[in-house]
């Protein structure tokens, strides 16, 4: 049985990808976390079949020996955040892009075959045409959507330089279970859940008609999973629902699973916000057999009863 390594295993996202693994067979995984955003909490249940180790991906000393012998490496360490890399550009830039670089040169020097890379829907930027589909240009705009791009495309030349073989997944807007709510660039649906659980209304950035389509978490670690397969080196895929709601529909939807009416207020939208969102999910199906499980309704019924349960232990 092959060595699994997870980085950024201890986030919300990387978490549920270890998790996957275990229960797809693996007897053990490898996780590699600074903890900078991670939380071992977030391992918990799993404790007993993770190695974790506290390493950063920008430091090629540190990482290169922990991917000795591993057969496949899900790398999802990384800084998230539109607003938060055009405030602050630099350390999601150093994390994004240079430790990209840095993980993808340890795994190739240690002769790992494969990388599974989590890339970003915001690659797409606006298009005019929905839903986004793979062959589309892509159109960056802000700079983390520009970062997680140039990792698709170290991806790519690592494949085709180095012998490596790498898939990139673009994530569409992940929610569920262990997302953390409490930072201003906390993906929305975490905000979304902790107003709905305070009775807090929440605030909504511009009209409220921009559209996502938000994915459930075990749908897209479930597909990570499946990624890590021959025949597709060097292929970027959509990781989505190939759904779209407003922000406007997922706080009624939100709100009516609690039967709760909590008004959202509004205020200036968001720079670098993408209008919409939708995945063509295609390519994903034909090549790698993946088909969503969880529809909106089912993912935040148990999204929700999550936050409720961390609010009863709080
Ligand atoms: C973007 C990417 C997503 C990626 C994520 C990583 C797109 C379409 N999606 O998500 O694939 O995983 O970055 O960080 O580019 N909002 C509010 N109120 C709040 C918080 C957010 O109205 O309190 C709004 C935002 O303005 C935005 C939407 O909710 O319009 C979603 O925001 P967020 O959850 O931060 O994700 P994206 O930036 O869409």
């Amino acid at each position: 049985m092959s060595k699994f390594v997870v980085t950024g295993g201890a986030g919300f996202i990387g978490s549920s990808v270890v998790r996957a693994l275990l229960k797809d067979g693996a007897p053990r995984v490898t996780v590699i976390d600074n903890l900078l955003s991670g939380k071992l909490e977030n391992l918990d249940e799993v404790k007993d079949r993770v190695d974790f180790h506290l390493a950063d991906i920008r430091r090629y000393d540190e990482i290169r020996p922990l991917l000795e012998g591993a057969g496949a490496v899900f790398h999802l360490a990384a800084i998230p955040s539109v607003p938060r890399s055009i405030k602050d550009p630099v350390p999601s830039h150093e994390v994004n892009v240079d430790g990209t670089f840095q993980l993808l040169r340890a795994v190739s020097d240690a002769g790992v075959r494969r990388v599974v890379y989590a890339a970003s829907s915001s690659a797409y930027g606006d298009t005019e045409v929905l839903p986004k589909v793979e062959t589309m240009a892509p159109n960056p705009q802000s700079p983390y959507a520009a970062q997680k791009l140039f990792g698709e495309y170290y991806c790519r030349v690592f494949s085709k330089c180095f012998n490596l073989e790498t898939v990139a997944l673009r994530y569409f807007n992940v929610y569920g279970p262990r997302q953390d709510p409490s930072s201003p660039y906390s993906g929305v649906l975490s905000i979304f859940m902790r107003c709905v659980v305070e009775r807090r209304s929440p605030t909504i950035f511009g009209d409220g008609e921009q559209s996502r389509d938000f994915t459930y978490v075990e749908d897209v670690a479930a597909l990570t999973v499946r990624a890590a397969v021959k025949g597709v080196s060097g292929r970027v895929y959509n990781a989505g629902n190939g759904n779209r709601y407003t922000l406007n529909e997922i706080w009624k939807l939100v709100q009516g699973l609690e039967g709760v009416s909590l008004p959202a207020s509004y205020g200036p939208p968001r720079e670098g916000d993408v209008r919409h969102s939708q995945a063509d999910t295609a390519a994903a199906a034909r090549d790698l057999g993946h088909s969503p499980r969880f529809s909106i309704e089912e993912g935040l019924k148990r999204t929700l009863h999550w936050y409720k349960e961390q609010s009863v232990a709080a």
